[in-house]
């Protein structure tokens, strides 16, 4: 079986200094006691674990599952639901928690179906930024790291399933022949 190239882009103790930063700016913004942070599966589950322990206030959380890339390295365009959320979010301070913003396609949807739950408020906490790609207007609150347009794996992103338990986020190396 073919492997990937992998170079290292950020290195766990950069992701992990960065998400100290970015629970405390959470917190620090907070206007209610409780957090509601949604994760957006699979590929946020790591980061969404390590934010959650980095935000000092109680936290609930929920999960969101959404479809739209197929097993390739550029989105169909097509957004699916694949698991609801199982807490109401009325009333609640909500923190949607991505991996990424690329084209900004999933980001659009759920925030149009998330408004309609009537959330007290809704922030974006994403750990990466491509925002060369952007296709519709996303107004992120929270950035981890802004990085430019490579496709990037680990620390919860995949390739066709692969390399989500890598600690690193790395990029894979194009070949060119
Ligand atoms: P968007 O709808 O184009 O913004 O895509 C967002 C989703 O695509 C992210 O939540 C990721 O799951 C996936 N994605 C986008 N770029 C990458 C990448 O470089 N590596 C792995 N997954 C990616
Ligand atoms: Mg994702």
């Amino acid at each position: 079986m073919a492997e990937e190239n992998l170079k290292v882009l950020l290195s766990a103790e950069q992701i992990h200094c960065r998400i100290l930063e970015l629970g405390a700016q959470i917190d620090a913004d907070a206007t209610q006691d409780t957090v509601h942070l949604i994760g957006i599966l699979k590929g946020s589950f790591m980061f969404l674990a390590d934010l959650a322990r980095a935000v000092k206030r109680p936290a609930k959380v929920d999960f969101i599952g959404i479809s739209s890339y197929g097993m390739g390295k550029r989105s169909s365009g097509e957004v699916r639901l694949t698991k609801d959320l199982d807490l109401s979010i009325e009333g609640a301070e909500v923190i949607l928690v991505e991996d990424i913003v690329d084209s900004g396609i999933t980001l659009n949807y759920l925030i149009n179906l998330l408004e309609q739950r009537k959330p007290g408020s809704l922030r974006i906490a994403t750990l990466l930024d491509k925002p060369e790609r952007r296709q519709r207007p996303i107004k992120v609150d929270y950035v981890g790291f802004t990085i430019p347009d490579k496709f990037v794996v680990g620390y919860g992103l995949d390739y066709a399933e692969k390399y989500r338990n890598l600690k690193d986020v790395c990029y894979i190396e194009q070949d060119y022949c």
